[in-house]
């Protein structure tokens, strides 16, 4: 276990991983948690993070902070999504080692697989094949931390581990109408229609397409879990191991949010991939698995939505 004194630098504690893992954190009684916002440390920035981490000194860093975006801005900036997460992991990565520290986690994500690779995804198909193209610069900065990763603990023999998530949702999820994910834009097309007592929600696509969701709360849990338990390997994929069809997934949420009209698939518009599941008996066997159901993620998802309404919705009062 852990010592709870030790002191802990959580890069990205505003995003929604961030802040999951600074709550799983607080509620373990770690006591020198160190925070910085982008706007107080801009991680592109060399000598801001040299100083940074020469004054700290985290015995712990959870690299949570990265440039992350939706399908469209990955299209319109691709060098944007390559040069900021490169230099954010490269400065927290080298720093890190420079200035002595113990255990890091760097946070990923399922894109660094190839776009055609079989599911359920090991971890083993890493560059197997061509990812996919919409998410290329951000997906080859993942690929590069990763690797950067692994060869400082080949050469340096530091303690530094990698965690892939599938796809997130939960508290401080991402609801803006143009960039959000599948789940927060659901919820938000249900929840219109219930108060605006609409017939029927159309959902993109057939319907048939697979994902699978963690509840980000599971997410924090499983990154204590491995910065306790998995050490100098390689990287690891976290998820529920379980998918659903994106038909399943709106029938959930509109149950959720109490909505009784219809759901029309437009299956004029794109599915995105088929299927994206992660394999993650990696994980089970070193003995985590997922606490949070699916539908009860989305009851705690959607309560927040409506404790936190006015942040997204100011003309739906
Ligand atoms: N969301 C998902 O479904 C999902 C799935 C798999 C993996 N992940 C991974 O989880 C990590 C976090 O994702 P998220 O969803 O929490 O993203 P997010 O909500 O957009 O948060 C990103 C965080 O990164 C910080 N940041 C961005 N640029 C920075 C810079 N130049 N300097 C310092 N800090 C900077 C932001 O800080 P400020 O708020 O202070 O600006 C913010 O706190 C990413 O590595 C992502 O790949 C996410």
């Amino acid at each position: 276990m852990l010592d709870r004194t030790l002191k802990i630098y959580i890069a990205g504690h505003k995003g929604m991983v961030g802040s999951a893992i600074l709550r799983k954190f607080k509620s373990e009684k770690f006591q020198n948690i160190v925070l910085r916002t982008s706007d107080e440390l801009d991680l592109r920035n060399q000598q801001a993070v040299q100083l940074f981490f020469e004054q700290e000194k985290p015995d712990i860093v959870v690299l949570a902070a990265a440039h992350v975006g939706g399908i469209m801005a990955n299209i319109q900036s691709p060098a944007v999504f390559l040069y900021d997460n490169l230099m954010i992991q490269n400065n927290v990565i080298h720093f890190s080692y420079l200035n002595g520290v113990r255990k890091l986690l760097f946070l990923g994500s399922s894109c660094i697989y190839p776009r055609l690779a079989p599911q359920p995804m090991k971890e083993e198909y890493l560059l197997d094949g061509k990812v996919e193209p919409t998410n290329e610069g951000y997906a080859m900065a993942k690929i590069a931390g990763i690797k950067l990763c692994e060869m400082y603990n080949r050469q340096y023999e530091t303690d530094y581990i990698s965690a892939m998530p599938c796809n997130l949702f939960g508290y401080e999820d991402n609801f803006d109408s143009v960039s959000s994910h599948v789940v927060p834009a659901l919820i938000k097309k249900y929840h219109r229609a219930k108060i605006e007592d609409l017939d029927r929600v159309e959902v993109w696509g057939t319907g048939k397409a697979r994902r699978e969701l963690l509840f980000v709360d599971d997410l924090a849990d499983a990154c204590l879990f491995l910065l306790e338990n998995y050490h100098k390997k390689d990287f690891i994929n976290v998820g529920m191991g379980i998918d659903v069809s994106i038909r399943e997934l709106a029938d959930l949420i509109s149950c959720v949010v109490g909505y009784k009209g219809e759901t029309i698939f437009d299956t004029t518009k794109p599915d995105g991939m088929p299927q994206k599941l992660m394999d993650v008996s990696r994980l089970s066997n070193i003995g985590w698995t997922f606490k949070t159901s699916l539908c009860c993620g989305l009851e705690l998802t959607y309560q927040w939505y409506l404790e936190n309404y006015n942040k997204f919705e100011n003309n739906y009062k």
